[in-house]
């Protein structure tokens, strides 16, 4: 790209990063599905040569190079093993005799392009994760470590039986739910940390670039191949592990996982990605 090429993209960028900001919005007046159109126009004119679906491949539908690489990963994957450890998690049988399927629609197949959603009884957002752990304390079972292991397969599992599927997140017409949506979006927009970057700063003004060795996934689908294999990690992480990695990039403290604002913040930035497909397990360098 010219020089003069990346200061027009930069400035495009960052104009239209700052209207994006919810500091914009009068606080009685929110949105979420003309939010959502704002996002991913941001996307579609930042990256007018990805394709609207490839987005839910985060770093390799930014770089070609990256994309080989990938090509050449998925043809050994290196999720399997995590895919068929919670397959043989969700089949076996709680204390009580039940087994995950009894705590899910459709005995949890196919369903996680649903999550987060949000529970009218408690006014909670539910995440898959937090899901899976809810349904682990009403059946009188340990809770899974929300990082990685157990809870990695059986939600790497949930979403492979979803791939293809469309994300579907609502944000239904109720102030607790609204006010969820707004506090995840707020989390996604806020600066933090010795380096007092947001989410944003790297996955939406800066996405498709490099920081060190890795190409920055952008914000529109950072959802869709959760959970992940990462080879820097040597094993498979979930939400909550790439939410926490980041908080520590940028030296800010992890929060408690399956805590309020990572759920809020799931909720934001997965309800962005609506009309996506489900792409996960995935795999990164
Ligand atoms: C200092 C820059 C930086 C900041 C700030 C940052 N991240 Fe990240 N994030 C990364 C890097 C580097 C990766 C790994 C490369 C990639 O996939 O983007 C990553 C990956 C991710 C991924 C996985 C994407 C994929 O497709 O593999 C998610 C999800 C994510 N970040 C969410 C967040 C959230 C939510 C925040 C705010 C709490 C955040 N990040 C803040 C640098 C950052």
């Amino acid at each position: 790209m010219s020089p003069l090429a990346f200061a027009r993209r930069l400035a495009f960028a960052l104009v239209a990063a700052a209207a994006l900001a919810p500091a914009a919005k009068a606080a009685d007046a929110v949105d979420p599905a003309a939010d959502l159109k704002a996002f991913q126009a941001y996307f579609h004119a930042a990256f007018p040569k990805v394709p609207p679906a490839d987005f839910v491949n985060g770093p390799y539908s930014m770089n070609a190079d990256m994309r080989k690489q990938w090509q050449d990963i998925e043809q050994f994957p290196p999720y399997d093993f995590a895919v068929e450890n919670g397959k043989a998690l969700f089949a076996k049988p709680f204390k009580d005799g039940k087994t995950f399927a009894d705590c899910f629609p459709d005995k949890g197949v196919g369903i996680r392009q649903h999550y987060p959603q949000f529970d009218a009884k408690t006014g909670e957002v539910v995440t898959l994760e937090y899901a899976v752990n809810q349904c682990l304390a009403a059946h009188g079972e340990k809770p899974f470590n929300y990082l990685k292991d157990d809870m990695a397969a059986v939600t790497a599992y949930m979403a492979f039986t979803s791939r293809g599927k469309i994300f579907d997140i609502k944000v239904p017409d109720d102030p607790r739910a609204k006010e969820a949506y707004v506090r995840g979006e707020r989390a996604f927009y806020a600066r933090r940390g010795q380096l007092n970057f947001s989410c944003s700063t790297c996955h939406l003004q800066n996405a498709g670039k490099r920081i060190r060795a890795e190409v920055l996934a952008p914000a529109l689908g950072i959802m869709a191949a959760m959970p992940i294999y990462r080879s820097t990690w040597g094993g498979m992480g979930t939400v909550t592990r790439r939410f926490a990695t980041c908080f520590s990039q940028v030296r800010a403290t992890p929060l408690k996982p399956g805590g309020r604002t990572y759920r809020d913040l799931e909720y934001f930035l997965t309800y962005m990605g609506n009309g996506l497909p489900v792409a996960g397990p995935g795999a990164r360098p």
